[in-house]
């Protein structure tokens, strides 16, 4: 049996010890708000937060989470009451096709945590997210206005 607190919910899970988390969240906890996209830990469409770090879920086993604090992207403000990140989300129109946007905004979240106030050099190290779409400049911008909303 495999232990993980999920978004401050614990799960005891009948699962091998290397499937990775992205598995485990999607498939036995139906949360299903953390994308597979590659599933080879490039393109950071399954990131979540790990003890609040940025963690490619994917490539990451369930046995290496076990007493962690596990954070996806439905922790992360409400329809009602949007993260700082979301609502500019919103208000820079960031997403086109949108598969990618929780990873960058799980990859936003934690740049912001981190660092208030990331210059371009920052962001651009921290989002290492791909979007197929190119959102890059929409993503960058909308950051910027977060971090002026958490001043
Ligand atoms: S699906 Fe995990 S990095 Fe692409
Ligand atoms: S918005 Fe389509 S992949 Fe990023």
């Amino acid at each position: 049996m495999i232990k993980l607190n999920v978004n401050d919910v614990e799960h005891s899970l009948d699962i091998e010890p290397d499937m990775p988390l992205l598995w485990a969240l999607r498939e036995e906890t139906a949360l299903r708000g953390t994308k597979f996209g590659c599933g080879l830990g490039l393109c950071g469409a399954c990131t979540v937060h790990i003890d609040g770090a940025p963690v490619r879920s994917c490539s990451y086993p369930v046995s290496a989470a076990v007493g962690k604090q596990i954070k996806t992207i439905e922790s992360i403000g409400t329809a009602d009451a949007p993260h700082a990140v979301q609502q500019a989300w919103i208000e820079h129109q960031v997403p086109q096709c949108g598969y990618c946007q929780s990873g960058m905004q799980m990859a936003a979240v934690a740049l912001l945590n981190s660092n208030p106030q990331p210059t371009d050099e920052d962001i651009d190290a921290a989002m290492t997210n791909l979007c197929r779409c190119g959102t890059y400049d929409r993503i960058r911008a909308a950051i910027k206005s977060a971090a002026k909303e958490k001043v």
